[in-house]
């Protein structure tokens, strides 16, 4: 099955192009707002190509990835005050995708656009709304995720490229009983206590929580460096899942000192924002921020913090790549569940709901 993308503004050739196997009409993110500097960033999301760049006033944009003139991509240009310039003959668009100026030419030809993406800049997240076809416009604002602004915490976090499909790494964050296997340099600790949790997954409306209780736990590397645990401590793992990213808040007390149902209890806290976008249907990008709530040292402590939430997260990388090349190499054979697939398994449900599967 095919569909049309057809912007009647644009002067583009209609282009058939497969259905996508992704849910529309939706925000994903595109970006974390510290990429988009003084220069144009070309970027496919969900199979189509995309240029996203700040114009020196701050403001952000996103045109399709093609100049209209002779095809160049415009990620190959250049940033100006009015918009991006094509890096080939220089025509000059704006935020709407609009041709301004043709050097040389008097007059700009009417049709000389390009289409434009909605974009919006939300606690430090480029979102990019990828709606159905060319006239689909938001119907909502993007997530909000206000753990960028909460003065308790510090964050920073890096954009991975991943070549596996999207829903590969939303099976991993929703199922982080593979902590005590894959990750035990870090934040991963006894693999029989990760596997024995207590478990809850609770499903609303295009969401699933999951929450994975363990009491009594040995504190893992990353949690004993970053923060001054007594002994035991009691940890807690929170995983919500949305169809464009999950938040996931993880941590630990001193054991049997506070109660896990208080939010605002003490100890320490990793708030992960994880944004999963298609690039394709067999790759993806990862864009993942990484708060806490240092208690000393909070400069150190956090650069150990990040430091080792990357060593966590290239681990995952290593696992889902080498997981999805052997999918490829053994197509026909069957895969079981077993108790920690409950999560990913309802996320797969929803996703497949929305793409009207
Ligand atoms: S290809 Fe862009 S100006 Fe010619
Ligand atoms: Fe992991």
């Amino acid at each position: 099955m095919t569909v049309s993308l057809m912007d009647p503004t644009d002067i583009s050739k209609t282009q058939d192009v497969e259905t996508t196997p992704f849910p529309l009409d939706r925000w994903y993110v595109a970006a974390l707002g510290k990429e988009l500097t003084d220069k144009p960033l070309g970027r496919t999301l969900l199979n189509r190509a995309v240029v996203m760049y700040r114009t020196p006033d701050g403001q952000i944009h996103a045109l399709e990835d093609r100049c209209c003139h002779r095809d160049l991509p415009l990620s190959l240009g250049t940033v100006e005050e009015r918009g991006v310039r094509c890096g080939y003959h220089g025509l000059l668009f704006d935020g709407s995708g609009k041709c301004l100026e043709v050097p040389g030419q008097a007059k700009v030809p009417s049709k000389a656009k390009v289409s434009a993406y909605p974009v919006r800049e939300q606690d430090s997240i480029i979102w990019i709304w990828m709606g159905s076809d060319a006239s689909s416009e938001p119907n909502c604002e993007p997530p909000e995720y206000k753990v960028h602004s909460d003065e308790r915490y510090r964050y920073d976090g890096d954009v991975y490229h991943y070549n596996a499909p999207y829903q590969l790494i939303h099976d991993n964050l929703l199922d982080l009983s593979h902590l005590g296997y894959v990750h035990l340099r870090t934040i991963g600790g006894n693999a029989s206590i990760h596997m024995n949790a207590e478990m809850k997954v609770e499903s609303e409306g295009d969401s699933v929580r999951v929450l994975r209780l363990m009491p009594g736990s040995t504190p893992p590397p990353t949690y004993t460096a970053a923060y001054p645990f007594k002994d035991k401590v009691d940890r807690w793992q929170e995983i919500v899942f949305h169809p464009s990213h999950l938040e996931i808040w993880t941590g630990a007390v001193d054991a049997n000192t506070e109660s896990l149902d208080d939010p605002n209890r003490g100890g320490f806290h990793l708030r992960g924002f994880h944004g999963v976008t298609p690039e394709t249907d067999e790759t993806c990008f990862y864009f993942w921020t990484q708060a806490s709530n240092p208690v000393s040292n909070p400069e150190e402590t956090m650069k150990l913090v990040i430091e080792q939430t990357a060593m966590t997260f290239d681990e995952d990388k290593v696992v889902i790549e080498a997981q999805y090349a052997n999918m490829k190499r053994f197509p026909d054979k069957p895969m079981i569940d077993i108790h920690v697939d409950v999560g990913p398994n309802r996320a797969r449900r929803i996703v497949d709901r929305l793409r009207g599967a």
